[in-house]
Order: C-alpha cells, then sequence, then structure tokens
C-alpha cells in the first residue's frame, strides 16, 4: 500500500537539543554577530575574510554535535510515511541520522560552491574544514561557503513548495517563521492537511487554518507527534 506523504520543515531549534545555537533566542548568533555583515551578499563582498571565518566556526561547532532524538525520530516515521525533510538549516545533522530525503533551503555547511558558478559545488574533506578567500576548489575557481546568503535567491524553494503542496500531514519543527520564503511555506499545504509545529516558543500560526501547536522543544514535541500518529493510524484501523 502506498504510504502518505510527510512532509517535514525544520528550523535551528530541531538542532538546539544537539548544542547547535539558534539565530533569534536569547543569545543566539544574530545577537553576537552582525547579520548582514556574516551573512549577505554585500557583507561577502565587503570582508570575505569575516564571512568565511563566521563559517570556520560554525563548523567547529556542527563537528562537535550530533543529531537528537527529535532528528531521530523523524527517520523512524520513514517506516509507516513517506518522509520529506525540508531544512533552512546547513547543518548536516538530519543526514547524519539517517534521512533518506533533505532538502537544504539555506545551503550546507560542510560544502563550499565556486564564487563564479553557482552550480560547481564540493563536499569539505573533514580534515581541511577553514576555508578562506584564497580557497581554491579542485577545478581552479575561487571558492565561498555553499551558503544561501541574504540578498540571494533560495534556489530550492519551487521543489520545496511543490512537496509541501504533495503532503498529506505537515510538520514544521523549531522556526521562528521570519525568514521568508521558507516561513511561507506553511500556507501552501492542501486545504484539510494537518499541520503540526513544535516549538517551545512558536509564532502566531492563527492566520493559518489546521495548525496543532504542540509547545514544546523538538525531542519532547516529536516524541508527542509519534503518539498522536500512532494514535491516528489505530483509530482508521
Ligand atoms: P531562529 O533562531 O529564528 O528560530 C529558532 C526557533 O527555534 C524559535 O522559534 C525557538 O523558539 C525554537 N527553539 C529553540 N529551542 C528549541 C528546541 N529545543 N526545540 C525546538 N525549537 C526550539 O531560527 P530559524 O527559524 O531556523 O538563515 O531561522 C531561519 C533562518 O534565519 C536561518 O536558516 C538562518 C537565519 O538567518 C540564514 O542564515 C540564511
Amino acid at each position: 500500500m502506498k504510504k502518505p506523504i510527510l512532509v517535514v520543515s525544520t528550523g535551528a531549534g530541531i538542532s538546539a537539543e544537539s548544542g547547535i545555537t539558534t539565530f533569534r533566542d536569547a543569545g543566539g548568533l544574530w545577537e553576537n554577530y552582525p547579520v548582514m555583515e556574516v551573512a549577505s551578499a554585500d557583507g561577502f563582498r565587503r570582508n570575505p575574510e569575516l564571512v568565511h571565518d563566521f563559517y570556520n566556526k560554525r563548523r567547529r561547532d556542527l563537528l562537535k554535535a550530533k543529531p537528537n532524538s527529535a532528528h531521530l525520530a523523524l527517520v523512524d516515521l520513514e517506516r509507516d510515511y513517506d518522509v520529506y525533510v525540508i531544512t533552512q538549516n546547513v547543518d548536516d545533522l538530519h543526514e547524519r541520522a539517517g534521512s533518506e530525503h533533505v532538502l537544504h533551503l539555506h545551503g550546507e555547511l560542510m560544502k563550499i560552491r565556486s564564487v563564479t558558478n553557482p552550480d560547481y559545488v564540493e563536499s569539505l574533506d573533514i580534515e581541511h574544514l577553514e576555508t578562506t578567500p584564497a580557497t581554491r576548489g579542485k577545478n581552479g575557481d575561487y571558492m565561498r561557503p555553499h551558503i544561501v546568503f541574504f540578498q540571494e535567491p533560495v534556489p530550492n524553494i519551487e521543489k520545496a513548495i511543490e512537496l509541501v503542496q504533495r503532503a498529506d500531514i505537515f510538520v514544521v519543527i523549531g522556526t521562528s517563521l521570519v525568514v521568508y520564503p521558507a516561513a511561507g511555506l506553511i500556507q501552501c499545504v492542501r486545504p484539510g492537511v494537518p499541520v503540526y509545529y513544535i516549538d517551545p516558543n512558536p509564532a502566531d500560526t492563527s492566520s493559518v487554518s489546521g495548525v496543532h501547536v504542540i509547545r514544546a522543544t523538538a525531542t519532547e514535541g516529536m516524541r508527542r507527534l509519534a503518539e498522536i500518529l500512532e494514535d491516528g493510524r489505530s483509530k482508521q484501523g
């Protein structure tokens, strides 16, 4: 029998319990770093060293982190659902947990790309994670972090919208729903599709119908969601 399609949209909150700092919570990254200097196209043009350094630091933090039980719970759901993860996160914790389908909206920390050809992407070797403006790819191009900077388009958004439109269940985890176009995905679900939003401090989603808010951390929220889904399946027989 065909499995229902469960689409998940994750933000920084799902990795918080793995020790990765979020952006907008108290003590978050954007309190300590000027966002438009380290994460925008203009900032990169003005001071590429600073931007490379910022992402070098993020990679060092990521090396110390492991997937948590929320990442793993999404993998468990693959037994009963076709699960598609759409993530704003640039970490690789969904992949390391074992999720089969992961679409990154804002790029990937463990990759770099050519400054002149956005389609030329290389994976970083774990032994050589530090990059500088002088870093060149195997093809000789100068390379930059494979991150979608503010002021740049989000190349994977069309694919993400298509996935959300196919969802039978849509789950949102750990995002402040501030950054567009990712924040708009919740508006793309088909009418009647149940939406679950797990976040200890959720944004206001009252304008979207059918949203069940689970006010909890990602690990606790995923535990509760697994029970809710299990209940639903047993009622359907
Ligand atoms: P934010 O930092 O804006 O929001 C983090 C969300 O996670 C908040 O809603 C918190 O309440 C929630 N949160 C905190 N701890 C949590 C936990 N243990 N479990 C579950 N949720 C928790 O992060 P994002 O919404 O992901 O983009 O930010 C979106 C984008 O803004 C990022 O991808 C990044 C940033 O600028 C780029 O850099 C391009």
